[in-house]
């Protein structure tokens, strides 16, 4: 289906002027296959940091779409990542997530590939091929391109894609310098992985609303275990919300607080986005976060003033989420239309001392994954989000994404650091521009179009 047939009459996808958007993109399983298509077959996607596989054969599988790549450090400290898929009848050659491996056996016939893919073993290759199979035509297959930005990995199936730094533009670099800037990190061990039954959207719609968490989030904030209030919480005030004691108590991005320019957004070509608070307003979450990195001569060359008063939630489309509030990434896996898989990487400091390292791994664990107060409560809204788009009746309800809509003055640093940016309070401008550069994604169109058609408006 093609974004144009996927309309219902005068009805688009997306409405960027009103701010609508169509529910069926949330369950449709032919604009799945076409998101598999177009967006995940084109995107650079994140795959993983270069510290988790820091010795020649260490390996992380990691998700492109559809397809699995085996990211695997090479013998000469070089990096490739390769289909996990044997060349003779398309078995998996690697069952596990993560390790270290000399090589990759198939367990169906046993075809074996070195850590570059090449194919080095094949049984019967002299009594029953009779030597006569192409066996340098037959190794493991790579990605299209791969490049490394300070540790982090991407890669795209497509070899029209233009490099990295272009595709992340200012606002993809800067989400990945909120991490970057604290020196040389390493990740802790273990990715989390677990499913919600959602659309990827939903879960990507949500990185960038601060609008959610004093509803949504009561009851973890009330706990405390999630980061108190005062711990997570922004400088502004809550509407009337009261914590145990019947004290109000102040959650981050509270909305009644009037100020105009609490929150900065983000956006930029290929539906790149950063949303949320300023360091101000964010504060340091009790001395969780650490923001002293922003004014250091190397910040000071890789960032514009903007860009480093910013706190917010970055995304780097299509489902690639950087959050400072933990120091992780996330990804948003989709495993079909209804069918999400999350998966956390956490970051430390490689120089932290252990107790810092330890409280950022406990944070994080406390607020999101399986474990985490404020993903389990996200992942209902989403799942019943996600089901109420499939009533016949419901399906046809546009969804709204109108929070200061056409009053985002979006102003353009062309010749600084900063991306295009918002100043403002609360707001869906995030939300909107990822589903508006989503479109055009779907189109099909090549890269230089889409690139054009993804340049940030004035207003938003
Ligand atoms: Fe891999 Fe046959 S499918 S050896
Ligand atoms: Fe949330």
């Amino acid at each position: 289906m093609t974004t144009e047939s996927a309309t219902d009459g005068a009805r688009p996808l997306v409405s960027l002027e009103r701010g609508e958007i169509d529910r069926r993109i949330f369950s449709d399983p032919d604009i799945f296959e076409e998101e598999m298509r177009h967006i995940f077959g084109r995107s650079w996607l994140f795959l993983c940091h270069g510290s988790q596989i820091p010795k020649r054969g260490d390996f992380f599988e990691a998700p492109m779409g559809r397809d699995n790549v085996l990211v695997v450090r090479q013998r000469d400290g070089g990096i490739k990542a390769l289909l996990n898929t044997c060349a003779h009848r398309g078995n998996a050659v690697c069952r596990a997530e993560e390790g270290n491996a000399k090589n990759f056996m198939c367990t169906y016939h046993g075809w074996t590939y070195d850590i570059a893919g090449k194919l080095v073993g094949v049984p019967g290759l002299d009594e029953l091929y009779h030597n006569d199979l192409d066996v340098s035509a037959n190794g493991l297959r790579e990605v299209a391109q791969l490049e490394v930005y300070k540790g982090f990995v991407f890669a795209t199936l497509d070899p029209q894609a233009p490099p990295l730094l272009e595709f992340l533009g200012r606002t993809g670099i800067t989400g990945l310098e909120f991490l970057a800037g604290q020196g040389e990190l390493e990740v802790v061990p273990g990715i989390q992985k677990f499913v919600i039954p959602c659309n990827w959207k939903f879960a990507v719609d949500n990185i960038f609303d601060w609008y959610h968490p004093q509803i949504t989030h009561l009851s973890a904030f009330q706990t405390g275990l999630a980061g108190s209030a005062d711990v997570r919480g922004t400088k502004m005030k809550t509407a009337g919300v009261a914590g145990p004691d019947g004290s109000e108590i102040q959650l981050p991005g509270g909305v009644a607080s009037g100020a105009a320019s609490d929150q900065m957004v983000f956006i930029d070509a290929f539906g790149h986005a950063i949303s949320g608070p300023t360091v101000e307003a964010l504060g340091d979450s009790g001395g969780r976060i650490d923001h002293s990195w922003r004014d250091s001569p190397e910040a000071r060359g890789n960032l514009g003033p903007m860009a480093r008063r910013s706190a917010g939630h970055a995304s780097i489309f299509p489902t690639c989420w950087i959050t400072l509030l933990s120091n992780q990434i996330s990804l948003r896996v989709p495993r079909g239309p209804m069918e999400t898989e999350i998966w956390w990487f956490t970051f430390v400091p490689k120089q932290a001392p252990p107790e810092r390292k330890t409280a950022i791994a406990q944070g994080a664990i406390h607020s999101f994954g399986p474990a985490g107060f404020l993903e389990q409560e996200d992942g209902e809204n989403w799942a019943q989000s996600t089901l109420q788009t499939r009533g016949n009746a419901s399906a046809k309800i546009p969804q709204l994404l109108q929070m200061n809509l056409r009053r985002g003055k979006v102003v353009h640093d062309s010749d600084g650091l900063d991306p295009p940016y918002i100043e403002c309070s609360i707001n869906e401008h995030g939300q909107l521009w990822t589903f508006a550069s989503w479109v055009h994604w779907l189109s099909g169109c090549g890269w230089p179009e889409l690139r054009e058609r993804t340049a940030p408006p004035d207003v938003i």
